[in-house]
């Protein structure tokens, strides 16, 4: 259905969504990453701002259009995502954690690109663990007073239901939802489970979009308890 026929049940209230993966560099031309493609992540800010919000998308390297009316915050790295997250999100009243952020990122990054030293054996890595955004956030004062509502996402191979259920407590946040099984990057479908404090619901197999709405739909549903 067109935008301007969605309910605006987030009417005038700030929405940060973040989206895709991060890219952690080891040198000038090299850097891990993952498959994250931001589908899911652009779809929510789009189905917010559909739903009348005001919304900022915080988005690591994708190669997607901005939806109309959102302002976009591009990030690279981790470090920079958190960056702009928590200065986003002292004036919102929801946080969408949907991005795949790496968990480590090289101990190191090297100035010049890393040459092969004629040895033919390849460098050894290090990594440090990233820190964990959503958790930060979560935990942050807006979150704890009950001014800001925190979604997180989860991508898992297996067990998705226990992982789900524990990543929610763990992150202390009210809604996780995970990507039912299996992965599936890049793709303009999904389905998803939805985890709160009272059990699991699944929304079934649809279109990103239309999955973002009712995600949008549930998240709104449940915002009058935390906004004041
Ligand atoms: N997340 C984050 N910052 C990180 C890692 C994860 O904000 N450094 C967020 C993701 O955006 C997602 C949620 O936390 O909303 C869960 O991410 P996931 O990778 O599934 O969980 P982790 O806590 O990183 O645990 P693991 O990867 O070991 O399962
Ligand atoms: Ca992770």
């Amino acid at each position: 259905i067109v935008a301007q026929f969605q309910p605006k049940v987030l009417a005038g209230q700030h929405v940060v969504v973040t989206a895709g993966p991060t890219f952690e560099a080891l040198d000038p031309i090299r850097g891990i990453t993952n498959h994250s493609s931001g589908k899911m992540g652009f779809s929510i800010a789009r189905a917010a701002r559909d739903a009348g919000a005001e919304v900022t998308l915080i988005a690591g390297p994708v190669h997607l259009p901005t939806p109309r009316g959102v302002r976009r915050v591009d990030v690279k790295s981790a470090q920079d995502m958190l960056g702009a997250t928590l200065q986003a999100v002292q004036t919102a009243a929801i946080f969408v954690a949907t991005a795949a952020v790496a968990d480590w990122r090289p101990a190191t990054h090297s100035e010049h690109k890393i040459k092969k030293d004629g040895s033919g054996k390849p460098p050894v890595l290090h990594f440090v663990e990233n820190e964990d955004i959503l958790l930060t956030v979560a935990q942050g004062a807006r979150a704890k007073g009950g001014d800001l509502f925190c979604v997180g996402f989860a991508a898992e191979s297996e067990n998705l239901v226990e992982h789900a259920k524990a990543k929610r407590e763990r992150k202390g946040i009210p809604l996780l939802v995970g990507n039912i099984g299996p992965l599936t990057f890049g793709q303009d479908h999904n389905s998803l489970l939805l985890v709160d404090a009272k059990g699991v619901r699944e929304l079934p197999r649809a279109p990103k979009l239309t999955l973002a709405r009712e995600l949008v739909a549930e998240i709104a549903a449940r915002v009058p308890e935390y906004v004041r």
